[in-house]
């Protein structure tokens, strides 16, 4: 049996309203109950330490295909159920051995290697930016461009499809669309990297998509479908989440303007400055669902197996328990307790890659356009109505 709260039911996702997430008053304790699209009604949590406990415990899953998972868009009753590869959506032990597949990849040694080129991605999408002239849009000239590039480059996807798997994503993650569009979508981008797989497997090249399909599908270890289900996760976590943080990022800086100088005058803070903006920002507002799988706690709180939780990482990165002054930006603080990437066996395993764009895409973007400002009015900034927090657009001057 679980325990009942004496708060009312919200009504759940919250929805997006600006720089500073929408978080419900819980009281000092930070439980509650919400109601989702689905109908179905679930637990959310949103102090830090009960997101640690919750994230980390073996007692919850993270697969949607499990009874009472609680889903924040429904599903399309004719959508496929397939065992799809999908990384984030495993427990262990399958979720064990395909991260180890991975690990070596995203390794932050292995990462370095990459840098000259994410610099080059950088340094050329400001040239073309300048060049397109002023005001420009700074999520179609950079925000977006560079982390699809070199996610791109990473995986072997031709970035000249840049346009059919942007759109896709956006589709996918936009409130807007329906179960149906999405579930098109994702059935698009599917049949696109099962034909990109294919190729690969006849002429190998030097990328990640070749090498697991030499040395995991050619062995048995992995399916040809879970490697399309990886590659899709990978080419939408790979390019989303950067950008928005990417466009996101610059918008903060420059509505901190002190803090911007300060940086500009002390560059080595660019660290600091990276995890402050994935803390104040956290752009997976959403936070992140789990199923009890057998009758559990939580902060004290009975939670029964086959019971849905939201996890809020937008408000455990704001708990001042943990950041004093939560709600204000302060690239000084040290933020390196956030749970921007999650926590647990989960956790982001695309770190190394968003840290290293982000601080390269921020410093050569403040250093390059030293007279960076908005060409609009920061209220009149609109945001994307998205599973994952974004601008839409961004227009500046220089
Ligand atoms: C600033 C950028 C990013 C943010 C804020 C972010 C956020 C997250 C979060 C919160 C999770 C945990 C999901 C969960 O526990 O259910 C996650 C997982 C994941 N992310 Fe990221 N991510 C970012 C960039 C990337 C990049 C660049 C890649 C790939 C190249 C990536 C690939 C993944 C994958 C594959 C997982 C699933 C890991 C697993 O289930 O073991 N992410 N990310």
């Amino acid at each position: 049996m679980s325990d009942t709260l004496a708060t009312n039911v919200l009504t759940y996702p919250f929805g997006n309203s600006g720089l500073d997430p929408l978080l419900p008053d819980l009281g000092p304790d930070g439980v509650g109950r919400v109601r989702l699209p689905t109908g179905q009604q679930a637990w959310l949590f949103t102090r830090h330490e009960h997101l640690r406990e919750l994230l980390r415990s073996p007692d919850f899953s993270s697969d949607f295909t499990r009874p009472g998972f609680p889903l924040i868009r429904p599903i399309p009753e004719d959508m496929p159920r397939r065992p799809d590869g999908s990384l984030i959506r495993m427990d262990p032990p399958e979720h064990t051995k395909f991260r180890r597949m991975l690990t070596p990849e995203f390794m932050i040694k292995h990462i370095r290697t990459l840098e000259p080129l994410i610099r080059q991605t950088v340094v050329d999408a400001l040239d073309e930016m300048r060049a397109a002239g002023q005001p420009a849009d700074l999520v179609e000239h950079f925000a977006l461009p560079v982390p699809s590039m070199v996610i791109c480059h990473l995986l072997g996807v031709p970035y000249t499809d840049h346009d059919y798997f942007q759109e896709r994503s956006r589709i996918l993650l936009a409130w807007s669309s329906t179960p149906e569009q999405a579930r098109d979508a994702i059935e698009e981008l599917r049949d696109y990297l099962t034909r990109l797989i294919a190729a690969r497997r006849g002429e190998p090249g030097e990328d990640l998509i070749s090498r697991l399909a030499a040395e995991r599908v050619a062995t048995g270890e992995m399916t040809e479908e879970e490697l399309v289900g990886l590659s899709v996760l990978l080419l939408i976590a790979g390019h989303e989440t950067t950008s928005n943080m990417i466009g996101l990022s610059t918008l903060v800086l420059l509505e901190h303007p002190a803090q911007l100088r300060r940086l500009r005058e002390r560059p080595e803070l660019i660290d600091d400055t990276v995890e402050e903006l994935l803390r104040y920002l956290t752009i997976v507002r959403t936070g992140l669902t789990r199923v009890a799988v057998t009758d559990t706690e939580v902060g004290g709180h009975r939670i029964a197996a086959g019971e849905g939780v939201i996890a809020l990482l937008s408000a455990a990165n704001r708990d001042t328990d943990v950041f004093p002054d939560g709600a204000e930006f302060d690239l000084e603080r040290g933020s390196h307790q956030h749970m921007a990437f999650g926590f647990g066996i989960h956790q982001c395993i695309g770190q190394p890659l968003a840290r290293a764009e982000l601080r390269i895409a921020l410093s050569e973007l403040i250093t390059r356009l030293p007279g960076l400002a908005l060409a609009v009015d920061a209220d009149d900034v609109r945001y994307r109505d998205a599973v994952v927090f974004g601008v839409q657009r961004l227009p500046v001057t220089w």
